[in-house]
Protein backbone atom coordinates (compact mmCIF):
# COMPACT_ATOMS: atom_id res chain seq x y z
CA UNK A 1 0.00 0.00 0.00
CA UNK A 2 1.37 3.52 -0.68
CA UNK A 3 1.44 6.15 1.81
CA UNK A 4 -0.99 8.49 2.25
CA UNK A 5 0.58 11.83 2.00
CA UNK A 6 -0.72 14.47 4.12
CA UNK A 7 -3.31 12.32 5.23
CA UNK A 8 -3.25 11.93 9.67
CA UNK A 9 -5.03 8.62 10.52
CA UNK A 10 -8.86 8.82 11.46
CA UNK A 11 -9.55 9.96 15.09
CA UNK A 12 -13.02 11.58 17.09
CA UNK A 13 -14.22 14.64 15.06
CA UNK A 14 -14.38 15.98 18.57
CA UNK A 15 -12.66 19.39 19.14
CA UNK A 16 -10.03 19.46 21.04
CA UNK A 17 -10.73 20.59 23.84
CA UNK A 18 -13.80 17.89 24.99
CA UNK A 19 -11.26 15.41 23.55
CA UNK A 20 -9.18 16.04 25.89
CA UNK A 21 -11.60 16.39 29.07
CA UNK A 22 -12.21 12.49 28.12
CA UNK A 23 -8.58 11.95 28.30
CA UNK A 24 -8.16 13.13 31.52
CA UNK A 25 -11.27 11.26 32.71
CA UNK A 26 -10.60 7.97 31.61
CA UNK A 27 -7.47 7.56 29.05
CA UNK A 28 -7.98 3.86 28.89
CA UNK A 29 -11.29 3.70 27.91
CA UNK A 30 -10.88 5.91 25.61
CA UNK A 31 -8.05 4.21 23.83
CA UNK A 32 -10.30 1.34 23.70
CA UNK A 33 -13.12 3.19 22.20
CA UNK A 34 -10.76 4.55 19.62
CA UNK A 35 -9.08 1.47 18.67
CA UNK A 36 -12.22 -0.33 18.01
CA UNK A 37 -13.80 2.50 15.80
CA UNK A 38 -10.50 3.33 13.86
CA UNK A 39 -8.09 -0.10 14.11
CA UNK A 40 -4.43 0.24 15.26
CA UNK A 41 -3.32 3.62 14.17
CA UNK A 42 -5.25 6.67 15.32
CA UNK A 43 -5.07 9.88 15.96
CA UNK A 44 -6.18 11.96 19.02
CA UNK A 45 -6.11 16.20 19.98
CA UNK A 46 -5.17 17.15 23.03
CA UNK A 47 -4.75 20.07 24.19
CA UNK A 48 -0.94 21.29 24.92
CA UNK A 49 0.03 18.30 23.57
CA UNK A 50 -0.95 18.99 19.72
CA UNK A 51 -1.33 16.07 17.54
CA UNK A 52 -0.84 11.99 19.08
CA UNK A 53 -1.23 9.48 16.37
CA UNK A 54 -1.37 6.31 18.57
CA UNK A 55 0.42 2.89 17.10
CA UNK A 56 -0.51 0.01 18.31
CA UNK A 57 0.95 -2.66 15.74
CA UNK A 58 4.08 -3.94 17.17
CA UNK A 59 5.89 -3.13 13.96
CA UNK A 60 5.33 0.37 13.90
CA UNK A 61 6.58 -0.01 17.63
CA UNK A 62 9.50 -1.26 16.34
CA UNK A 63 9.98 1.28 13.93
CA UNK A 64 10.16 3.93 16.49
CA UNK A 65 12.00 2.12 19.11
CA UNK A 66 14.96 1.35 16.23
CA UNK A 67 14.79 4.91 14.11
CA UNK A 68 17.68 7.68 14.08
CA UNK A 69 16.29 9.43 17.62
CA UNK A 70 17.51 12.40 16.09
CA UNK A 71 13.87 12.65 14.03
CA UNK A 72 12.21 10.91 16.82
CA UNK A 73 12.56 13.13 19.74
CA UNK A 74 11.19 12.05 23.60
CA UNK A 75 12.81 15.04 25.50
CA UNK A 76 10.71 17.61 23.99
CA UNK A 77 7.49 15.76 25.28
CA UNK A 78 8.66 15.73 28.99
CA UNK A 79 8.91 19.61 28.85
CA UNK A 80 5.84 19.93 31.19
CA UNK A 81 8.29 18.14 33.75
CA UNK A 82 11.46 21.14 33.53
CA UNK A 83 10.18 23.25 36.35
CA UNK A 84 10.59 20.08 38.80
CA UNK A 85 13.82 18.14 37.14
CA UNK A 86 16.12 21.16 35.83
CA UNK A 87 17.24 21.43 31.68
CA UNK A 88 20.06 18.97 32.23
CA UNK A 89 17.28 16.21 33.20
CA UNK A 90 18.06 13.20 31.20
CA UNK A 91 13.93 13.49 30.57
CA UNK A 92 14.61 16.41 28.84
CA UNK A 93 17.66 15.56 26.97
CA UNK A 94 17.64 14.58 23.24
CA UNK A 95 20.16 13.87 20.70
CA UNK A 96 23.84 13.79 21.78
CA UNK A 97 23.75 14.87 24.69
CA UNK A 98 20.55 12.69 25.76
CA UNK A 99 23.27 9.86 24.83
CA UNK A 100 26.37 11.24 26.73
CA UNK A 101 24.01 11.86 29.87
CA UNK A 102 22.78 8.13 29.40
CA UNK A 103 25.95 6.69 29.36
CA UNK A 104 26.82 8.59 32.24
CA UNK A 105 24.36 7.14 33.88
CA UNK A 106 23.81 3.68 32.61
CA UNK A 107 26.57 1.69 34.72
CA UNK A 108 25.24 1.59 38.31
CA UNK A 109 21.42 0.65 36.52
CA UNK A 110 23.08 -1.89 35.07
CA UNK A 111 21.20 -5.66 36.14
CA UNK A 112 23.71 -7.26 37.66
CA UNK A 113 24.73 -4.74 39.90
CA UNK A 114 21.26 -4.13 41.03
CA UNK A 115 21.76 -6.73 43.52
CA UNK A 116 24.35 -4.87 46.00
CA UNK A 117 21.28 -3.14 46.80
CA UNK A 118 19.14 -6.17 47.85
CA UNK A 119 19.81 -6.18 51.58
CA UNK A 120 19.17 -2.34 52.13
CA UNK A 121 15.97 -3.23 50.03
CA UNK A 122 14.56 -5.83 51.90
CA UNK A 123 14.71 -4.49 55.26
CA UNK A 124 13.39 -0.98 54.28
CA UNK A 125 10.01 -3.84 53.01
CA UNK A 126 10.15 -5.43 56.07
CA UNK A 127 10.50 -2.75 58.43
CA UNK A 128 7.46 -0.75 56.49
CA UNK A 129 4.71 -4.01 56.57
CA UNK A 130 5.74 -4.65 60.22
CA UNK A 131 4.05 -1.47 61.35
CA UNK A 132 1.16 -2.14 59.04
CA UNK A 133 -2.34 -2.84 61.33
CA UNK A 134 -3.73 -5.85 61.08
CA UNK A 135 -7.63 -6.96 60.23
CA UNK A 136 -8.96 -3.37 59.40
CA UNK A 137 -8.87 -2.08 55.64
CA UNK A 138 -5.72 -0.49 54.89
CA UNK A 139 -4.86 0.88 52.01
CA UNK A 140 -1.12 0.12 50.56
CA UNK A 141 -0.90 2.22 47.83
CA UNK A 142 0.91 5.23 49.82
CA UNK A 143 2.59 2.74 51.91
CA UNK A 144 4.37 1.49 48.68
CA UNK A 145 5.43 4.91 48.00
CA UNK A 146 6.84 5.39 51.68
CA UNK A 147 9.35 2.23 51.02
CA UNK A 148 10.01 3.70 47.06
CA UNK A 149 10.75 6.87 48.09
CA UNK A 150 13.04 5.09 51.16
CA UNK A 151 14.76 2.59 48.65
CA UNK A 152 15.59 5.80 46.36
CA UNK A 153 16.73 7.97 49.53
CA UNK A 154 19.11 5.05 51.40
CA UNK A 155 20.52 3.38 47.76
CA UNK A 156 20.17 6.48 44.96
CA UNK A 157 20.78 9.40 47.17
CA UNK A 158 23.11 7.09 49.44
CA UNK A 159 21.67 9.63 52.50
CA UNK A 160 22.51 7.86 56.13
CA UNK A 161 20.23 8.12 58.74
CA UNK A 162 19.78 11.38 60.58
CA UNK A 163 18.29 14.48 60.34
CA UNK A 164 19.29 15.02 56.59
CA UNK A 165 17.11 11.79 55.95
CA UNK A 166 14.48 13.34 58.03
CA UNK A 167 14.59 16.53 56.63
CA UNK A 168 15.02 14.98 52.68
CA UNK A 169 11.81 12.63 53.16
CA UNK A 170 9.22 15.46 54.35
CA UNK A 171 10.55 18.30 51.41
CA UNK A 172 10.85 15.86 48.92
CA UNK A 173 7.77 14.23 49.50
CA UNK A 174 5.96 17.79 49.77
CA UNK A 175 7.66 18.33 46.53
CA UNK A 176 6.38 15.16 44.96
CA UNK A 177 2.94 15.64 46.20
CA UNK A 178 2.75 18.84 44.19
CA UNK A 179 3.70 17.19 41.26
CA UNK A 180 1.95 13.64 41.01
CA UNK A 181 -1.51 14.32 43.20
CA UNK A 182 -3.98 15.32 40.39
CA UNK A 183 -5.83 18.15 41.72
CA UNK A 184 -2.17 19.93 42.39
CA UNK A 185 -0.57 18.93 39.02
CA UNK A 186 -3.37 20.01 37.01
CA UNK A 187 -2.84 23.63 38.37
CA UNK A 188 1.09 22.88 37.39
CA UNK A 189 -0.25 22.11 33.72
CA UNK A 190 -2.60 24.93 33.35
CA UNK A 191 0.45 27.28 34.16
CA UNK A 192 2.91 25.74 32.06
CA UNK A 193 6.31 25.43 32.49
CA UNK A 194 7.60 28.74 32.28
CA UNK A 195 5.74 30.49 34.73
CA UNK A 196 5.24 27.94 37.10
CA UNK A 197 8.98 28.88 38.22
CA UNK A 198 7.91 32.11 38.99
CA UNK A 199 5.23 30.89 41.29
CA UNK A 200 5.64 31.39 45.14
CA UNK A 201 5.15 28.57 47.20
CA UNK A 202 6.46 26.08 44.33
CA UNK A 203 9.80 28.92 43.96
CA UNK A 204 10.26 28.02 48.15
CA UNK A 205 9.30 24.30 48.00
CA UNK A 206 12.11 23.99 45.37
CA UNK A 207 14.22 26.32 47.02
CA UNK A 208 14.41 23.87 50.06
CA UNK A 209 14.47 20.84 48.24
CA UNK A 210 17.45 21.75 46.36
CA UNK A 211 19.57 23.41 49.57
CA UNK A 212 19.40 19.82 50.99
CA UNK A 213 20.14 17.90 48.04
CA UNK A 214 23.24 20.36 47.04
CA UNK A 215 24.61 20.37 50.90
CA UNK A 216 24.22 16.21 50.50
CA UNK A 217 26.01 16.76 46.73
CA UNK A 218 29.03 18.93 48.65
CA UNK A 219 29.48 16.46 51.46
CA UNK A 220 29.85 13.50 49.29
CA UNK A 221 32.89 15.15 47.56
CA UNK A 222 35.00 15.53 49.74
CA UNK A 223 34.02 11.90 51.44
CA UNK A 224 37.26 9.41 52.25
CA UNK A 225 35.20 6.99 51.23
CA UNK A 226 33.80 7.79 47.91
CA UNK A 227 35.36 5.11 45.84
CA UNK A 228 33.85 2.23 47.90
CA UNK A 229 30.56 3.63 48.62
CA UNK A 230 27.58 1.58 46.30
CA UNK A 231 25.08 4.26 46.12
CA UNK A 232 24.54 5.68 42.53
CA UNK A 233 25.25 9.45 43.97
CA UNK A 234 29.05 8.33 44.98
CA UNK A 235 28.75 6.37 41.66
CA UNK A 236 27.94 9.49 39.70
CA UNK A 237 30.36 11.90 41.16
CA UNK A 238 32.98 9.76 39.99
CA UNK A 239 31.63 8.96 36.45
CA UNK A 240 33.28 11.76 33.47
CA UNK A 241 32.23 13.28 30.52
CA UNK A 242 33.50 12.40 27.02
CA UNK A 243 36.36 15.62 27.60
CA UNK A 244 37.00 13.81 31.18
CA UNK A 245 35.35 16.15 32.92
CA UNK A 246 33.18 15.74 36.13
CA UNK A 247 29.50 15.99 36.02
CA UNK A 248 28.46 19.23 37.40
CA UNK A 249 26.59 19.91 41.05
CA UNK A 250 23.60 21.37 39.04
CA UNK A 251 24.29 18.04 36.73
CA UNK A 252 23.93 16.07 39.55
CA UNK A 253 21.03 17.78 41.30
CA UNK A 254 18.55 17.14 37.84
CA UNK A 255 19.37 13.63 37.75
CA UNK A 256 19.10 13.05 41.20
CA UNK A 257 15.44 14.88 40.96
CA UNK A 258 15.19 12.60 37.54
CA UNK A 259 15.39 9.58 39.07
CA UNK A 260 12.99 10.62 41.81
CA UNK A 261 10.46 11.78 39.85
CA UNK A 262 10.34 8.63 37.75
CA UNK A 263 11.47 6.05 40.07
CA UNK A 264 9.36 6.39 42.95
CA UNK A 265 5.87 6.48 41.91
CA UNK A 266 5.82 4.25 39.19
CA UNK A 267 6.80 1.10 41.04
CA UNK A 268 4.95 1.78 43.99
CA UNK A 269 2.07 1.89 41.82
CA UNK A 270 3.64 -1.08 39.87
CA UNK A 271 4.07 -2.57 43.24
CA UNK A 272 0.05 -1.50 44.27
CA UNK A 273 -1.41 -3.36 41.09
CA UNK A 274 0.36 -6.69 42.16
CA UNK A 275 -1.11 -6.57 45.24
CA UNK A 276 -4.59 -5.97 43.55
CA UNK A 277 -4.17 -8.51 41.46
CA UNK A 278 -3.13 -11.19 43.59
CA UNK A 279 -5.79 -10.87 46.30
CA UNK A 280 -8.39 -11.16 43.44
CA UNK A 281 -6.48 -14.75 42.44
CA UNK A 282 -5.88 -16.44 45.60
CA UNK A 283 -4.73 -19.68 44.19
CA UNK A 284 -2.33 -17.73 42.45
CA UNK A 285 -0.98 -15.92 45.66
CA UNK A 286 -1.26 -19.10 47.24
CA UNK A 287 1.12 -20.70 44.09
CA UNK A 288 3.60 -17.55 45.05
CA UNK A 289 4.23 -17.80 48.24
CA UNK A 290 4.99 -21.70 48.14
CA UNK A 291 7.31 -21.12 45.41
CA UNK A 292 8.84 -18.12 47.20
CA UNK A 293 8.98 -20.29 50.19
CA UNK A 294 11.22 -22.35 48.79
CA UNK A 295 13.33 -19.51 47.68
CA UNK A 296 11.91 -19.89 44.05
CA UNK A 297 11.64 -17.28 41.76
CA UNK A 298 10.25 -17.67 38.47
CA UNK A 299 6.90 -17.43 39.28
CA UNK A 300 7.53 -14.02 41.10
CA UNK A 301 8.87 -13.01 37.88
CA UNK A 302 6.07 -13.57 35.88
CA UNK A 303 3.77 -12.06 38.56
CA UNK A 304 5.55 -9.13 38.09
CA UNK A 305 5.81 -9.54 34.14
CA UNK A 306 1.85 -10.26 33.72
CA UNK A 307 1.18 -7.15 36.65
CA UNK A 308 2.99 -4.84 33.98
CA UNK A 309 1.57 -6.22 30.91
CA UNK A 310 -2.57 -5.85 32.46
CA UNK A 311 -2.00 -2.99 34.92
CA UNK A 312 0.65 -0.78 32.44
CA UNK A 313 1.23 2.20 35.23
CA UNK A 314 1.93 4.24 31.79
CA UNK A 315 -0.28 3.83 28.72
CA UNK A 316 1.56 5.66 26.08
CA UNK A 317 5.23 6.60 25.27
CA UNK A 318 5.84 9.55 22.73
CA UNK A 319 8.50 10.60 20.12
CA UNK A 320 8.13 14.43 18.27
CA UNK A 321 8.47 13.72 14.65
CA UNK A 322 11.39 16.28 13.73
CA UNK A 323 11.02 14.99 9.70
CA UNK A 324 8.02 13.30 8.24
CA UNK A 325 8.24 9.58 8.43
CA UNK A 326 5.98 6.47 7.03
CA UNK A 327 3.59 4.75 10.04
CA UNK A 328 0.87 2.52 9.12
CA UNK A 329 0.57 3.48 6.02
CA UNK A 330 0.09 7.25 6.58
CA UNK A 331 2.96 9.67 5.93
CA UNK A 332 2.90 11.68 8.84
CA UNK A 333 4.69 15.37 9.19
CA UNK A 334 7.18 16.48 11.34
CA UNK A 335 5.62 17.91 14.31
CA UNK A 336 3.30 15.47 14.72
CA UNK A 337 3.79 13.14 18.06
CA UNK A 338 3.93 9.22 17.83
CA UNK A 339 2.96 7.19 20.92
CA UNK A 340 3.50 3.12 20.85
CA UNK A 341 0.57 2.64 22.82
CA UNK A 342 1.29 0.54 25.98
CA UNK A 343 -1.81 -0.30 27.14
CA UNK A 344 -3.53 -1.66 23.63
CA UNK A 345 -0.35 -3.23 22.64
CA UNK A 346 -0.34 -5.20 25.91
CA UNK A 347 -4.15 -6.17 25.27
CA UNK A 348 -3.95 -7.62 21.53
CA UNK A 349 -5.29 -10.91 21.66
CA UNK A 350 -2.98 -12.12 18.82
CA UNK A 351 0.15 -11.70 21.52
CA UNK A 352 -1.74 -12.21 24.54
CA UNK A 353 -4.92 -14.79 24.18
CA UNK A 354 -7.73 -13.68 27.10
CA UNK A 355 -5.66 -10.52 27.43
CA UNK A 356 -8.28 -9.17 29.99
CA UNK A 357 -7.57 -12.11 32.37
CA UNK A 358 -4.46 -11.82 35.25
CA UNK A 359 -2.06 -15.28 33.93
CA UNK A 360 1.37 -15.20 35.22
CA UNK A 361 1.45 -18.41 33.39
CA UNK A 362 1.98 -16.75 30.23
CA UNK A 363 5.28 -15.93 30.82
CA UNK A 364 6.47 -18.94 32.45
CA UNK A 365 7.78 -20.50 29.14
CA UNK A 366 7.51 -17.52 26.98
CA UNK A 367 9.76 -14.53 27.89
CA UNK A 368 8.69 -11.11 27.52
CA UNK A 369 8.41 -9.84 23.71
CA UNK A 370 10.67 -6.48 23.34
CA UNK A 371 8.08 -4.91 21.02
CA UNK A 372 4.85 -6.48 22.64
CA UNK A 373 5.61 -6.14 26.36
CA UNK A 374 6.66 -2.46 26.67
CA UNK A 375 5.46 -0.95 29.64
CA UNK A 376 8.87 0.55 30.28
CA UNK A 377 9.23 1.78 26.49
CA UNK A 378 11.87 0.94 24.58
CA UNK A 379 14.90 1.74 22.31
CA UNK A 380 17.38 4.89 23.48
CA UNK A 381 14.77 6.05 25.93
CA UNK A 382 13.74 2.63 27.34
CA UNK A 383 13.40 3.04 31.02
CA UNK A 384 16.82 3.79 32.73
CA UNK A 385 15.22 2.12 35.94
CA UNK A 386 13.67 -0.81 34.20
CA UNK A 387 15.97 -3.41 35.95
CA UNK A 388 16.39 -1.76 39.13
CA UNK A 389 12.24 -1.36 39.10
CA UNK A 390 11.68 -5.24 38.83
CA UNK A 391 14.39 -6.12 41.25
CA UNK A 392 13.01 -3.77 43.97
CA UNK A 393 9.53 -5.24 43.22
CA UNK A 394 10.82 -8.89 43.50
CA UNK A 395 12.22 -7.58 46.97
CA UNK A 396 9.28 -5.91 48.32
CA UNK A 397 6.93 -8.84 47.34
CA UNK A 398 8.80 -11.44 48.82
CA UNK A 399 8.73 -9.90 52.38
CA UNK A 400 5.32 -9.49 51.74
CA UNK A 401 4.15 -12.53 51.23
CA UNK A 402 6.73 -14.00 53.66
CA UNK A 403 5.54 -12.08 56.38
CA UNK A 404 1.59 -11.10 55.84
CA UNK A 405 -1.36 -12.58 54.21
CA UNK A 406 -3.69 -10.75 52.41
CA UNK A 407 -7.54 -10.44 51.03
CA UNK A 408 -9.24 -8.06 49.54
CA UNK A 409 -11.69 -5.36 51.02
CA UNK A 410 -14.51 -5.67 48.27
CA UNK A 411 -14.80 -8.17 45.81
CA UNK A 412 -15.22 -6.41 42.86
CA UNK A 413 -11.75 -5.19 40.78
CA UNK A 414 -10.10 -1.93 41.36
CA UNK A 415 -10.99 0.58 39.03
CA UNK A 416 -7.89 2.41 36.88
CA UNK A 417 -8.01 5.91 38.32
CA UNK A 418 -5.57 8.09 36.99
CA UNK A 419 -2.96 10.56 38.66
CA UNK A 420 -0.96 13.04 37.37
CA UNK A 421 1.37 10.60 35.77
CA UNK A 422 0.09 7.23 36.63
CA UNK A 423 -2.83 4.91 36.37
CA UNK A 424 -3.53 3.55 39.96
CA UNK A 425 -6.05 1.65 41.74
CA UNK A 426 -9.17 3.72 41.99
CA UNK A 427 -8.99 2.68 45.89
CA UNK A 428 -5.68 2.45 46.28
CA UNK A 429 -4.96 -1.28 46.52
CA UNK A 430 -7.13 -1.49 49.99
CA UNK A 431 -6.28 -4.77 51.60
CA UNK A 432 -7.04 -6.45 55.17
CA UNK A 433 -4.07 -7.49 56.43
CA UNK A 434 -3.75 -10.89 58.50
C1 LIG B 1 7.55 -0.03 37.46
C2 LIG B 1 8.28 1.08 37.49
C3 LIG B 1 8.61 1.93 36.28
C4 LIG B 1 7.93 2.08 35.11
C5 LIG B 1 6.63 1.40 34.68
C6 LIG B 1 8.69 3.02 34.30
C7 LIG B 1 8.34 3.41 33.02
C8 LIG B 1 9.08 4.26 32.22
C9 LIG B 1 8.74 4.63 30.87
C10 LIG B 1 7.50 4.15 30.11
C11 LIG B 1 9.70 5.48 30.43
C12 LIG B 1 9.75 6.15 29.05
C13 LIG B 1 10.43 5.21 28.07
C14 LIG B 1 10.35 5.62 26.62
O1 LIG B 1 10.08 6.80 26.33
O2 LIG B 1 10.57 4.76 25.73
C15 LIG B 1 10.67 5.65 31.49
C16 LIG B 1 11.80 6.44 31.41
C17 LIG B 1 12.69 6.62 32.44
N1 LIG B 1 12.66 6.00 33.67
FE1 LIG B 1 11.30 4.64 34.30
N2 LIG B 1 9.80 3.42 35.01
C18 LIG B 1 9.80 2.78 36.22
C19 LIG B 1 10.76 2.88 37.21
C20 LIG B 1 11.89 3.66 37.14
C21 LIG B 1 12.92 3.72 38.15
C22 LIG B 1 12.93 2.90 39.44
C23 LIG B 1 13.84 4.66 37.73
C24 LIG B 1 15.11 5.13 38.41
C25 LIG B 1 15.41 4.98 39.67
C26 LIG B 1 13.40 5.15 36.44
C27 LIG B 1 14.08 6.09 35.69
C28 LIG B 1 13.73 6.46 34.41
C29 LIG B 1 14.49 7.42 33.63
C30 LIG B 1 15.74 8.19 34.07
C31 LIG B 1 13.85 7.51 32.37
C32 LIG B 1 14.26 8.39 31.18
C33 LIG B 1 15.13 7.58 30.24
C34 LIG B 1 15.62 8.35 29.02
O3 LIG B 1 14.93 9.28 28.61
O4 LIG B 1 16.67 7.98 28.47
N3 LIG B 1 12.21 4.53 36.12
N4 LIG B 1 10.28 4.88 32.58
Amino acid sequence: MSARNGHLPPGPRLPMPVQTAIWFRGAQRFLRTCHARYGDTFRLQIAYEGTWVFLCNPDDVKQVFTSDPKVLHAGEANRILLPVVGPQSLLLLDEDAHLEHRKLLLPPFHGQRMKRYGELMSDIAAREIETWPLGEPYKLRPRMQAVTLEIILRAVFGVQEGERLERLRFELRRLLDMVTDPKKAIFLIALGPERIREHGPFKRDIARVDSLIYAEIRERRGADDLADREDILSLMLQARHEDGSPMTDAELRDELVTLLVAGHETTATALAWAVERLVRHPAKLERLTAEVAEERDEYLNAVIQETLRLRPVISLVNRTLKEPMEFGGYELPAGVKVAPCIYLVHRNPEIYPEPDRFLPERFLDNPPGTYTWIPFGGGVRRCLGGAFAQFEMQVVLRELVRRRTLRPVRAADERVYRRAITETPRHDAEVLVA
